[in-house]
């Protein structure tokens, strides 16, 4: 009986002492398991986190914004010291954010920017606007805008319009195709280039494929030729390749289709000829800047930065990482070799 009290005592004690080393709790708020990249990004930061000895409590709203505010105040009820938080809608937080405020609770925004808010601490992300100058410049290189004299048809899908970011790709490749738009070597057949009509609520793939039926149906059922599909991200750029491919385009005579993410499915596309190019944001690096700004932020210290967003209220001190984009030509060294993806995970 004796020793089954030691043990329990001892065992209480190792409990103890294992909280008050801790390094503390962790609130991670992600927007929804239905894309798989925030899988990654919650897997990555739960998993390097608790490797730097901190308690995680990591939350996905299903897309649910009323979902995502009570789970953030769950998170404040339980004791989180530091927010990190990838929103849904990121106008949207101001009130829960506010509470984090009063708690003295730093509040650092995860890949998409907390808008119309004061009470966001800092911003870790990739370049935003780089992302679409990349996925641009993919197709200025591409068809060699700058020497060619032919003239190429291009359809642009964008993002969610509450996502501060998606604003940003599109600008990005819009601004970097823009001269060339403007010297009739691109021709937008639909002529919807506004951000407005071409972005996609949620992301959501059906969306944009039924958007992309319409414009294949109302502008090239006459046979003319689409040869190019500006996608923000790989959700969006799924959505029209089975469009495009419904419609009877096939790997030999596909438009170049840019993305964003590499996710499975988009990589997969890109070795059958499906997709040319897909921004690559490895969630590993972005975890790992995010957990540096935790730690330094509990120790006291100012964070690494390099860039600031505007957010409508304040200026965010910010941390972007650098995107690079995969294709064919790339993918095994950037993605198998460094092992992101197991050989397994993209093979059909
Ligand atoms: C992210 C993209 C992602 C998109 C849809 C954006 O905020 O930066 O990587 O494709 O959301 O989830």
């Amino acid at each position: 009986m004796k020793k089954i009290v030691a043990i329990l005592l001892s065992l209480v004690l190792v409990m103890a002492m294992t909280s008050a080393f801790a390094a503390g709790k962790v609130g991670v708020a992600m927007p929804t398991q239905s894309l798989q990249r925030w899988n990654q990004d919650g897997a990555n930061m739960k998993a390097q986190l608790e490797a730097a000895g901190y308690e995680v409590d990591l939350q996905y709203a299903n897309n649910d914004v009323a979902a995502q505010v009570s789970q953030i105040e769950n998170m404040l009820l339980g004791g989180a010291e530091v927010l990190v938080v990838a929103s849904i809608d990121g106008g949207a937080l101001d009130t829960v954010l506010a509470m984090a405020k009063d708690a003295g609770v730093p509040v650092i925004a995860y890949d998409r920017l907390l808008t119309g808010t004061a009470n966001v601490d800092y911003y870790t992300t990739f370049d935003n606007y780089g992302v679409g100058v990349i996925q641009g410049q993919y197709i200025v290189e591409k068809f060699d805008l700058a020497n060619t004299d032919k003239v190429y048809n291009i359809e642009f899908t964008a993002g969610s319009p509450d996502d501060n970011n998606a604003g940003l790709f599109f600008a990005g490749a819009f601004d970097t195709l823009k001269p060339y738009i403007d010297a009739g070597k691109l021709v937008c057949v639909s002529g919807q280039t506004e951000f407005e009509v071409v972005a996609t609520p949620a992301w959501k793939s059906e969306t944009a494929q039924a958007r992309m039926d319409n414009i294949l149906t109302g502008f090239y059922a006459d046979g003319t030729k689409l040869d190019i599909c500006l996608c923000s991200n790989d959700s969006t750029a799924l959505g029209v390749t089975n469009s495009l491919v419904n419609f009877g385009y096939t790997a030999e005579d596909i438009p170049v289709i840019t993305g964003q993410d590499c996710d499975v499915n988009n990589v997969k596309n890109m070795i059958a000829g499906l997709q040319a190019m897909s921004v690559f944001k490895d969630t590993r690096t972005l975890a790992a800047q995010t957990v540096q700004m935790v730690t330094d932020i509990l120790e006291g210290k100012t964070p690494e930065l390099n860039a600031t967003y505007a957010n409508g209220v304040i200026d965010v001190p910010s941390f972007n990482c650098t995107p690079v984009f995969a294709d064919l030509a790339n993918y095994e060294a950037l993605l198998l070799e460094s092992g992101y993806y197991t050989a397994d995970q993209l093979a059909n």
